[in-house]
Order: structure tokens, then C-alpha cells, then sequence
């Protein structure tokens, strides 16, 4: 597979204006990505859980342009306001899908996004923004050119939202999505996210994501800072070869339901993810004391009661605590009575797994 497979022949439908909406869900990572190459290119591959209740929904409303310019045309209203913060990585988002998707600079657009999770809590809502407004981009190609196909369609919308945030090419499609090329997947690519190639086992197919939120606040590195310090790290190399390693793995543990081998598995990507933090030049911490808590508790419940409960960490100090459904009662308590107290207001987020990117009716 190869960029060219995704710059489009001539459309057959010419269209004046219209309005196409999606909401497309987080997702959280298992097998990590951490340091990539242009352009939006991982260092290693990864697999995520893509979730269901932490969404982002996107409605883009796109009419002709009178003299179609040399620029991008847009407005963009988050949450019912105008955010000219975001503006530079649409704009960026763009210029660089531009080649896919030649009609952008015909229309003038107008983003209008919101999430179901508060903006100010932690969770990063790059991947769930980016896959939206890349499936909307998609849904105007289709009208242009309704011939495309729903798988053609879903790969060409994966291959977009990478050029906006890589995660965000693993939101598309729902239960676990592989993004980059490792031996052992078959249709893996370092081009865009594809679902799991194997049977999953049941276990692993409704697997709850409880987000701790231990710190609301805007994190003081940002990921695409974090990505840049992977390229001269010291362990980069290691750590790549560890991702592989880590994947080929948990790729017959997904199969037969292993729950122990996962929660190795993933914790120890966590914790790698963070290490590769605390060793960059400049080094940073992004945990918080009360991840480390929550990480201790975690520890000493699985001690105590043998239950499959795992914790994961994204780029930031809020936890997210993986379980499977036949266990839920009493880890649910046990989040309740002993975790709750080391979230920022007592606030967390209930989650799972779920089916991936919807379109909204207009
Ligand atoms: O897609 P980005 O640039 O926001 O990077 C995501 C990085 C991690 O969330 C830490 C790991 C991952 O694979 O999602």
C-alpha cells in the first residue's frame, strides 16, 4: 500500500453546498506509540481499545467558494464558541491532507465540534476530533464521488486522521484497531489503522475503561513535544524493539483470553511510556502523587483478590483502569470506596469498549 492509493481520480458529482456530521469515540492504547517520523509516520506499531462514551461529535457545514483561492477557507466553532487556538492545527491538517482531498480549497467550511467529556479534564481529545472531522471530509468526497466504497471509505478516513494526530487513525472502526506495520498482523500499515485480524476473545470484547481523572489541568509537555524528544533519546531504539516485542506478545493473549499475560503486558507499556518521559533531555514527569497511589491500590487489590483489573497511563497524570465485564461488581466498588478519593473533585469517567465512529443523521 502506498500515499498514491489515496489521491482520488476525478469526481463525477459536482455538489453546491450541504452539511455532513460524525461523532467518533477516543481511544486508549495497549501497545504504545511514542516518537514518529514525517509525515506522521510511527516509530513502532501499536493497538488500542477504541472506547464508546468519550466522543467527540463533529458537524461540518461546506458551501462553493466563489473563486476557489490558493488558501483554506474555514470557521471553527468548538463547544458553540469561535476557538482561534485550534485554528493553526486545522489549517496544518489541511495543508497536509490537501493532496487527498482536492476539493478543499473549493468550499468554505464550518467545523462545529463538541465533546461528551469535559474539555478540561485530562483526556486528550486529538485522536476523537481529528477521526470526526477527517470522516466528515470523507462523507463530502462521497458525495462528489458516491461510487466509493465502505470499506475504501473507513481506510481512506483512517489514512486522514493520522495526518491530523497519529492516534486518531485507530478511532475509526471499533474494538481493537493495530496501527503500524508488525510481522505478525497481516494488512498492518504504518498508513493508517486497521482492526485486529484475528478472532478476539470474549473476554476482551466488551472490556470496561474507567478514566480516573487525578489532574484536569493542561499538561505542561504536550504530546507532540514528547514525540519530537524520542528523536534523539538515548533509549529510542530499545523501545521500539520493545513495542514490537510487546505486541507479538499480547497478539495470542487478545486470542485466548489471557488476562494475566495483559495485564503484564500493558502495564509494562505504561511505565515504559512514562520512563521514555523522565529519561528525554529535557526530562519531565507528567504522573501526579495520586497516580502513583491509584497504581500502588491497584497493585495491592490484585494481591489481595486475584481480580483482572490493569491500569494505563496516556500522556498525562489520569489513569485508566481496564477490566473485563465478568468482574465489573466488585471492581466497581472497589473504585468507588478506595479510588474515587484520589480524583480531582471525585471525578471520573465510566467507559468501554465500543463500535467505533457513528454518522449522525442531519
Ligand atoms: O496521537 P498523539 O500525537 O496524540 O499521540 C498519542 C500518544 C499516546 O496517547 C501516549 C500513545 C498512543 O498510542 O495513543
Amino acid at each position: 500500500m502506498t500515499e498514491s492509493e489515496f489521491i482520488p481520480s476525478l469526481y463525477t458529482d459536482d455538489i453546491e453546498a450541504g452539511e455532513v456530521s460524525w461523532s467518533s469515540p477516543s481511544n486508549i492504547a495497549l501497545v504504545k506509540y511514542w516518537g514518529k517520523y514525517d509525515p506522521q509516520l510511527p516509530a513502532n506499531p501499536s493497538i488500542s481499545f477504541t472506547l464508546d462514551a468519550c466522543r467527540t461529535s463533529t458537524k461540518l457545514k461546506f458551501s462553493k467558494r466563489k473563486l476557489s483561492g490558493n488558501d483554506f477557507s474555514f470557521d471553527l466553532l468548538f463547544e458553540g464558541k469561535e476557538q482561534p487556538d485550534f485554528k493553526p492545527k486545522i489549517e496544518l491538517f489541511f495543508e497536509r491532507i490537501y493532496t487527498y482531498l482536492p476539493f478543499l480549497m473549493d468550499y468554505h467550511f464550518e467545523i462545529d465540534s463538541s465533546n461528551t467529556f469535559p474539555h478540561s479534564s485530562g483526556i486528550a481529545s486529538s485522536a476523537s476530533a481529528m477521526s470526526a472531522l477527517a470522516l466528515c471530509l470523507m462523507s463530502i468526497e462521497k458525495k462528489l464521488f458516491p461510487e466509493i466504497l465502505t470499506e475504501d471509505f473507513n481506510r481512506k478516513a483512517s489514512f486522514l486522521a493520522r495526518l491530523g494526530s497519529g492516534s486518531a487513525c485507530r478511532s475509526v472502526e471499533g474494538g481493537l484497531v493495530v496501527w503500524g506495520e508488525h510481522p505478525e498482523l497481516p494488512g498492518s500499515s504504518d498508513l493508517l489503522g486497521v482492526q485486529f485480524p484475528f478472532e478476539v476473545h470474549e473476554d476482551f470484547k466488551n472490556f470496561h475503561d474507567t478514566i480516573l481523572l487525578v489532574d484536569k489541568g493542561k499538561k505542561q509537555v504536550s504530546s507532540s513535544v514528547g514525540h519530537g524528544l524520542m528523536n534523539d533519546h538515548p533509549f529510542a531504539l530499545k523501545r521500539f524493539e520493545q513495542a514490537n516485542a510487546n505486541l507479538s506478545q499480547l497478539v495470542p493473549m487478545l486470542q485466548s483470553g489471557d488476562l494475566k499475560g495483559f495485564t503484564k503486558i500493558v502495564e509494562h507499556e505504561a511505565l515504559s511510556l512514562h520512563a521514555m518521559m523522565m529519561t528525554s533531555m529535557p526530562y519531565y514527569i507528567l504522573m501526579k502523587p495520586n497516580t502513583l497511589k491509584i497504581i500502588n491500590s491497584v497493585w495491592e487489590f490484585r494481591q489481595e483478590t486475584g481480580l483482572n483489573l490493569t491500569f494505563t497511563l496516556d500522556a498525562g497524570a489520569n489513569v485508566h483502569l481496564l477490566f473485563p465485564d465478568k468482574e465489573s461488581d466488585e471492581i466497581y466498588e472497589f473504585i468507588k470506596n478506595e479510588l474515587v478519593a484520589y480524583c480531582e473533585n471525585g471525578h471520573y469517567i465510566c467507559d468501554r469498549v465500543g463500535m467505533g465512529a457513528i454518522q449522525n443523521p442531519n
